[in-house]
Parts: structure tokens; C-alpha cells; sequence
């Protein structure tokens, strides 16, 4: 399986690639909203969302990471660049999300690497992210080393509850050793895992077989 990385840095791209990440909000609707919306967006919220990011864009505020396979976008991660001088070393993550099917492979943390590869292009040092206490989300962010730096009682809320929140962050350079385990083989699932494996075994013992039939 092919993934592609790419950076959308202008509106222009925005125009291209908005309908799939419109799809992908609206699809993240299933994650109990944790990316800010608990139903589909209206046609003005839509509007207003593009509207507002490829101003990001357009002002170099921002970035964002798309990944794709031969059926389509299937992740993004949204990276706002601070503006200001003095905070110029920090940049901040959102909207993360990863279609379904590609969940639970090595993308995440490969996604996790091209953000911190941008980050040093930019020399950006820290990154900051804010999630719902106790979700997968936080969870995941966790296990690759984010630390909470601020607690919010009442952080979002969605299905008539309000949910807490932890602020986070990390420096990029440990981002980097934590998602280190080398640029992963991304697989499409659980089968196309065992094939590569059984493939691997194949060889192996072939090889055996060969190395004991001549030497
Ligand atoms: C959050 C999200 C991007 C994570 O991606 P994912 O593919 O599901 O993540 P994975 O299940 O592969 O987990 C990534 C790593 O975290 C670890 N992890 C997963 N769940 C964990 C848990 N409950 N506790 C500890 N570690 C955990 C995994 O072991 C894996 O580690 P590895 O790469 O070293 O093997 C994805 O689930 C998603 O898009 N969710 C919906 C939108 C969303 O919640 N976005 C976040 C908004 S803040």
C-alpha cells in the first residue's frame, strides 16, 4: 500500500482537499464529537470552517498534515503556528484524526514523525494539544509523551455533559524519540499483516532449508 504525506499551505489547497476534510469531521461525528462537532456540520458551519482555515493559510498561521492511500485522504492533523515573536517556538495540534479502517496500524505514529519533521523545518520546539480526559485520545497522546500542563473542568460539551480537559505538551525532540521506532510499515489490517509475516516466514525457512541442503 502506498501513503503520501502532504502539507496544504495554501487556500488554494484548501479548495482542493476541503470536501474530504469536511468528510472526515463529519465522519469524527461516530467519535462521540471529539473533534468539536456531535452532528454533522450544517452547510454554514462548513463554510465558516473553510472560511476560517484558509485564512489561517493564506497568513501562513497554519498547516495541514493529509495522508493518503489509493482509496482517498484518509487522516489529517491541523498545526497552527503561532504569529507572535516571542512564541514563535510553539505550535499547536488539533482536529487529529484517522479514518477508521487505518486505525491501530503505524500511522499514527508516522503522522506523529512528519509533524515533528515540520516542526524542526519551522523551528518550532514545543507542541501543544488539548483533548478530553480519560478518551482514547488522551490516552494515545499520553503513551507517546504528552504531559498535561492544565486541567479544565469544563473543557466541552457534547450528549448534555460537560467533559474535562487537559491542556498538553511536548518538545518536539521527544516527540521524536518516542514515535523513533523507525518510519513503520503502515498496513492496511490485521490479513495484510499475517500475509507479510507468513512471507517473511516462508523465506526464513526456506533459507534454513537451503543453508542445511548445502553446507
Ligand atoms: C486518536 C486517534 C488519532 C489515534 O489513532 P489510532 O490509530 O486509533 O491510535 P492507535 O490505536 O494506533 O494507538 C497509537 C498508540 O497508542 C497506544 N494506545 C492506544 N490506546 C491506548 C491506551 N488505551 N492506553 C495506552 N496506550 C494506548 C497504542 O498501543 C499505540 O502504540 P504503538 O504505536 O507504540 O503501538 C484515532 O483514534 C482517531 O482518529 N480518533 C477519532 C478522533 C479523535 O479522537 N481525535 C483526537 C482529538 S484530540
Amino acid at each position: 500500500m502506498n501513503m503520501t504525506y502532504d502539507w496544504i499551505g495554501s487556500p488554494s489547497d484548501m479548495k482542493r482537499d476541503g470536501a474530504a476534510i469536511l468528510e472526515m469531521l463529519d465522519a469524527s461525528v461516530r467519535d462521540d464529537g471529539m473533534l468539536g462537532y456531535s452532528t454533522r456540520l450544517s452547510r454554514e458551519e462548513a463554510d465558516a470552517f473553510l472560511a476560517f482555515w484558509e485564512w489561517q493559510l493564506q497568513n501562513k498561521a497554519a498547516s495541514i498534515l493529509l495522508a493518503r492511500d489509493e482509496a482517498g485522504v484518509c487522516a489529517m492533523t491541523f498545526m497552527r503556528i503561532n504569529q507572535n515573536r516571542n512564541y514563535m517556538h510553539i505550535a499547536d495540534l488539533s482536529k487529529g484524526y484517522i479514518t477508521p479502517r487505518m486505525r491501530g496500524t503505524a500511522l499514527l505514529s508516522n503522522l506523529l514523525l512528519k509533524i515533528c519533521e515540520k516542526a524542526k523545518t519551522l523551528n518550532i520546539e514545543l507542541l501543544t494539544l488539548d483533548t478530553r480526559e480519560n478518551s482514547r485520545a488522551f490516552k494515545v497522546w499520553t503513551h507517546f509523551g504528552f504531559k498535561s500542563h492544565g486541567v479544565l473542568q469544563d473543557y466541552s460539551r457534547s450528549g448534555g455533559r460537560s467533559h474535562v480537559g487537559h491542556f498538553m505538551n511536548q518538545r518536539v525532540e521527544d516527540l521524536g524519540k518516542n514515535c523513533q521506532k523507525g518510519e513503520k510499515l503502515v498496513l492496511q489490517n490485521k490479513s495484510d499483516f499475517r500475509a507479510k509475516l507468513e512471507n517473511t516466514l516462508h523465506q526464513e525457512i526456506a533459507k534454513n532449508i537451503l543453508y542445511s541442503l548445502f553446507s
